[in-house]
C-alpha cells in the first residue's frame, strides 16, 4: 500500500506501526538513540552501497519474522532510488502442479551470515547506514520457516524463501540444496510478479513481509535518499 505527501514525525510514524503489532529493533543495523524502533535507511552521494540491495523478505532467519515494514522517504534523489516489489503468491501460483506437490512439507534453513560482523566490516566503508561490526553472531537464531507459506486467514500459499538468508533445506546440505533453491530464488522475482515505486518526498509505503519480496535499487550515485523505517513483528510462518 502506497501513501503520497505525507509528514510524520518518528513518534507518529511509530504510532502508525503500533495499530499493526509490536515493532522490531533491527538487529544488525544501528539504531537511532531516541527511537530505536525506527531504523533509518541513509545513502549520501559517494556511497557506494545500499541497505536492501538485494531481492529479499525482511528479517526471516528470526523465528517470528516481520509481518511488514512501513517505509517513509524524508528525502528522495531526483532520479533513481526505486524500490521494486515481488508477489510471492504469484510465484507460487505459477509453479506446476508437480513443482508444487514436491515443495508441500520442504522447509528452509534461514540464517543472518549477509550481517555476520566480518561482513559488516568489510561494508561499512561503502555504506552511509551502518551495520554493528561488534554483533555476537552466537546472538542470532537460524529459523527453519516453510518453503511455502499459508496464510490463515485466507488459505492463500506463497513462496518464502530468499537469496540473503535461505542457504539450504532443513536436513540437506547447502550442495544438495542449491539446485532447487537457485532455481525457487529466481522464479521468485520475474518480471511478471513485480511492481515498482517511484518515491516523493513524504511517500510511504507499508509492505507485506509474508508474500512480498522487495529490493531497493542502487542508481543514483550523487544524490542523497533518506529514508525511515519502522518494522512490524509478525508471527512464526505455517
Ligand atoms: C529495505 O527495507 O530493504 C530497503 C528498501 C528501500 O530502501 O527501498
Amino acid at each position: 500500500i502506497f501513501f503520497r505527501d505525507q509528514t510524520l514525525t518518528e513518534e507518529q510514524h511509530m504510532a502508525f506501526g503500533q495499530r499493526f503489532g509490536t515493532l522490531n529493533v533491527h538487529p544488525r543495523y544501528v539504531s537511532l538513540a531516541d527511537n530505536p524502533e525506527v531504523f533509518q535507511i541513509r545513502k549520501d552521494p559517494g556511497s557506494s552501497k545500499v541497505v536492501g540491495g538485494i531481492w529479499h523478505q525482511d528479517l526471516t532467519h528470526l523465528p517470528e519474522p516481520p509481518l511488514g515494514s512501513i517505509l517513509y522517504a524524508l528525502e528522495t534523489p531526483p532520479v533513481g532510488g526505486d524500490t521494486l516489489f515481488a508477489n510471492q503468491y504469484m510465484a507460487y501460483e505459477s509453479l506446476s502442479d508437480g513443482m508444487k506437490q514436491m515443495l508441500a512439507g520442504l522447509r528452509a534453513v534461514h540464517d543472518n551470515r549477509i550481517q555476520s560482523p566480518k561482513i559488516a566490516q568489510a561494508k561499512n566503508a561503502d555504506m552511509t547506514t551502518k551495520l554493528r561490526d561488534d554483533a555476537d553472531e552466537a546472538e542470532e537464531p537460524e529459523s527453519v520457516h516453510p518453503v511455502v507459506l499459508t496464510r490463515p486467514e485466507t488459505g492463500l500459499k506463497a513462496l518464502y524463501v530468499n537469496s540473503g538468508r535461505s542457504h539450504r533445506f532443513a536436513d540437506m546440505t547447502e550442495e544438495e540444496s542449491r539446485p532447487l533453491l537457485d532455481y525457487l530464488i529466481e522464479h521468485s522475482h520475474k518480471p511478471e510478479f513485480t511492481c515498482r515505486f517511484r518515491w516523493r518526498d513524504g511517500s510511504v509505503a507499508f509492505w507485506d513481509n509474508r508474500c512480498l519480496l522487495h529490493r531497493a535499487l542502487n542508481d543514483y550515485p550523487n544524490h542523497k535518499r533518506y529514508m525511515n523505517r519502522v518494522t512490524v513483528n509478525g508471527a512464526r510462518p505455517v
